[in-house]
């Protein structure tokens, strides 16, 4: 979310009533706390970061969860390094269309994946190449990748092990698939709990920690990626707080470009 500050607590150091802020509306796990379907929110300040000057209150609305997510994952799961190959698999969503562009902005060479109609975006927001997954199938192609990054989550690890070099790395990003696209029962879980289980025995998976990274580092790096223009946030909709029910529907469908915003 993003907005006006309108009051702060009896310890809060970091913002004054005015400052215009953006951020999430927890600090740890996701599910136990968080939403920001309202005109005003009760936040902890470690959420947030000062809005940069140029960047509206939508655009900045679309960047905290899915940037952090994006983030966290190129950074501390996939140790990106200037000069990789990294392949994005689901390139055109919320996820991804962060993920692209803070790939680039490492220094990266960007493999963006997704369907026929998202691909010019995907260019557009740097990747140097980009693949149609209704078309081919990436792991047949006999390139090898130093990164891929599985938001889609629709990959085995056999197979992207075919598209990865030796010292490569598959971060797997999606947990759950929602609405329409949830056609499998447990969602991503048994795959998810695969890697887990295989990852202290295999170099190309990352050490799962379980740790939770520092909310507001990320959010002040992503306040610095907005400021340089570097992260440009895409909105592919946006809908007034009373028609909630609706922009969850389309966002269910599952073919949203980038994110879509709730206004009050
Ligand atoms: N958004 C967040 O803030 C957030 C936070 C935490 C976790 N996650 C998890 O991250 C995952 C993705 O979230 P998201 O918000 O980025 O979802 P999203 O906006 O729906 O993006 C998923 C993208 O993957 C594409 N896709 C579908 N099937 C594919 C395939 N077989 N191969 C390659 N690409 C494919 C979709 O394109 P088409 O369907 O149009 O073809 C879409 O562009 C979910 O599992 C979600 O639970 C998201």
């Amino acid at each position: 979310m993003a907005g006006l500050v309108e009051s702060i607590g009896k310890n809060v150091t970091r913002f004054a009533p005015g400052d215009k802020v953006f951020g999430e509306t927890f600090t740890e796990l996701q599910w136990r706390n968080g939403g920001a379907f309202a005109e005003y929110v009760s936040v902890p300040q470690d959420a947030l970061a000062l809005k940069p000057n140029g960047i509206t209150f939508e655009q900045a609305a679309a960047v905290p969860t899915s940037g952090f997510i994006a983030l966290h994952n190129l950074q501390n799961e996939g140790q990106i390094q200037p000069g990789q190959s990294v392949l994005i698999n689901g390139a055109g969503g919320g996820v991804g269309t962060i993920a692209v562009q803070l790939a680039k902005a490492y220094g990266a060479r960007v493999t963006g994946v997704d369907s026929t109609k998202k691909l010019e975006m995907v260019r557009s927001l740097g990747a140097d190449h980009v693949i149609d997954y209704t078309q081919e199938d990436f792991t047949q192609r006999g390139e090898c990748y130093d990164l891929i990054l599985d938001i889609a989550s629709n990959l085995s690890f056999s197979g992207c092990k075919r598209a990865l070099t030796l010292t490569g790395t598959y971060v797997l990003i999606g947990h759950d698939h929602f609405g329409d696209v949830g056609s499998r029962t447990f969602g991503s879980l048994p795959h998810f709990f695969k890697i887990v289980a295989l990852s202290p025995f295999v170099s190309q998976l990352p050490d799962l920690s379980f740790s939770i990274p520092n909310k507001k580092d990320i959010m002040a790096l992503l306040a610095e990626f907005l400021e340089a223009g570097k992260l440009t946030p895409v909105i592919d909709r946006t809908y007034p707080l009373s028609e909630v029910p609706e922009a969850m529907r389309y966002l269910q469908a599952g073919h949203a470009r980038g994110k879509i915003i709730i206004t009050p």
